[in-house]
């Protein structure tokens, strides 16, 4: 499918499937997939690495001043590894001890401002699908396609699990649904750019939407919106 170039911001809580929609979004239409929160999850591992201290501005601003971020296209997985310093984060940033800080993490305005500068200079091109939980408000608010995505929360604690066990088989079902709960309620409750969905987002509940009728739905939408062009 060939589509004007257009920005597709795509927010939500965890876990409801939005990099597994963005990353099809993005290869169908031949565009770039950004996945927001590796950037958030890859800060973090570099400050539970050295032990910064949260509440210490400066501290932070100075971690944040050794950190260099960018995107490398990995055909195994069909999407893009991050890379924080020039070693591949992406074996561990989905580690539970990442999940467990990176909400923390992601609310201090300083690691925020730092992130999205970037994301705003990723979307200059356009061609380009990024999701998150500010990215139809804060990172892209004149985006073409807005979607804010919501499923079950139980529907999404067995997505995770599943995920996770993977290649944990130790995760228990609690810690996840825990993890998840917490996430979800720090993410939404910031006071820096919190996770909302914008006014003009279209809400996209999947709980009982396989991958192929979810794609499809989303692929109608951008074929409407590339007619308003
Ligand atoms: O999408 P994810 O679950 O990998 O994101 C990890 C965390 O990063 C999430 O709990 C909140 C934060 N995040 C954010 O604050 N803003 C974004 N645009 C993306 C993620």
């Amino acid at each position: 499918m060939s589509a004007h170039k257009m920005i597709i911001a795509i927010d939500g809580y965890s876990s409801c499937g939005k990099s597994t929609l963005a990353k099809e979004l993005a290869a169908r239409l031949g565009y770039n997939y950004i996945d927001s929160g590796a950037m958030y999850r890859a800060i973090t591992l570099y400050f539970l690495r050295n032990a910064i201290d949260l509440g210490d501005h400066n501290e932070v601003l100075d971690a944040l001043s050794q950190i260099s971020l960018s995107f490398v296209f990995n055909e195994h997985r069909n999407a893009s590894d991050i890379y924080l310093n020039d070693e591949n984060a992406e074996p561990f940033i989905r580690d539970m001890i990442v999940s467990e800080k990176v909400s923390e993490v992601a609310a201090i305005r300083e690691v925020r401002s730092f992130a999205v500068a970037q994301q705003k200079r990723m979307g200059r091109k356009k061609s380009i699908v990024m999701d998150g939980r500010d990215i139809g408000t804060a990172v892209f608010p004149d985006a073409e396609l807005k979607l804010f995505m919501t499923a079950d929360p139980e529907v999404r604690v067995i997505r995770r699990f599943k995920e996770l066990y993977a290649t944990n088989p130790n995760i228990t079902l609690e810690e996840v649904r825990d993890n998840l709960q917490l996430r979800d309620h720090i993410d939404s409750t910031r006071e820096e750019s919190p996770l909302r969905r914008a006014d003009d987002a279209v809400i996209l509940d999947n709980s009982n939407l396989s991958r192929e009728e979810q794609l499809k739905l989303v692929l109608e939408m951008v074929k409407d919106r590339t007619k308003a062009f």
